[in-house]
């Protein structure tokens, strides 16, 4: 594994899928445990996808495997976004998450709070975000800062719903949002760029080599100008930390991994 730093945002090198998976479950447990030791409740948003299926596998596996697992009466599961489909459809992120992971350890129900997508998408966007303002308090103008923010990352540069040219992108005023995505001819339910940028941590989980451009762009910035949505999660002062396989991390410049800005260290 290879440490690269950069004020509050790291870079984590994995040789490849497996220990990107172990070391983001790692991570996982070592934010919930921090969370729940320090302040009570452990809030977590889970990204969607495929991915993260591994990372949540091996939670469960660790519960199965333990004698006190992690606190699940303290944790809470919210989502990061999710596709307009019942809660049993195969491209739902809830049924992913629960297959993999929430069915199989003791988390209360109360404690999973899923985006009602099988609603029409304005409609579950509103009633997610009133669960938000709800369970974190919020006054008005205020945004929910989550323990952890989990994302992944698409080869055109999206994350959560936040797709490149629609119109989610600029929603600032509102928490969770629902986003038509021409590209893909789908609706979706997203949390918006404040709520992410307002978490104490946001992960985001990349691999495979399909990835290694984009994730060039995003880490590197490109000449064009260009942005990308996943450019805009800037955690302040919230901490970002970028968790990729080597086959992700393939195209990033030899310089970049020796720059000035990023310290190196090899694994102790
Ligand atoms: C979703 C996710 C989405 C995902 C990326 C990467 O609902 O699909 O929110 O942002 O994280 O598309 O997906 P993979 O992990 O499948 O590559």
């Amino acid at each position: 594994m290879r440490l690269l730093a950069l004020s509050n945002t790291e870079v984590r090198i994995f040789t490849d899928a497996p220990a990107l998976s172990r070391a983001a479950a790692d991570e996982f447990t070592r934010a919930a445990g921090d969370a729940v030791s320090k302040r009570g409740p452990f809030t977590v948003a889970l990204a969607g996808g495929s991915t993260p299926k591994s990372i949540y596998s091996l939670l469960a596996a660790d519960e199965a495997g333990s004698t006190n697992g992690l606190p699940w009466p303290q944790i809470h599961v919210f989502f990061g976004d999710e596709r307009c489909v019942p809660p049993d459809h195969p491209d739902s992120n809830f049924r992913m998450a629960s297959e993999a992971l929430l069915r199989k350890v003791p988390i209360p129900s109360a404690n999973i709070h899923r985006i009602r997508a099988e609603l029409e998408a304005p409609a579950a966007a509103a009633e997610y975000e009133a669960e938000l303002k709800s369970f974190f308090a919020l006054r008005a103008g205020e945004f929910p800062r989550f323990d952890l923010i989990m994302l992944g990352l698409g080869t055109d540069g999206h994350t959560a719903s936040l797709f490149p040219h629609t119109a989610a992108l600029q929603v600032t005023s509102r928490l969770v949002c629902a986003n038509q995505v021409p590209q893909l001819n789908v609706r979706r339910v997203t949390l918006t760029f404040p709520v992410l940028n307002a978490a104490a941590a946001v992960l985001f989980v990349v691999s495979g080599r399909e990835k290694a451009e984009m994730l060039r762009h995003i880490l590197q910035g490109d000449d064009s100008g260009r942005q990308y949505p996943a450019q805009a999660v800037r955690p302040a002062p919230g901490h970002l930390l970028w968790m990729v396989d080597e086959a992700a991390a393939s195209q990033l410049a030899q310089s970049f991994r020796e720059g000035e800005k990023y310290q190196k260290q090899e694994q102790k």
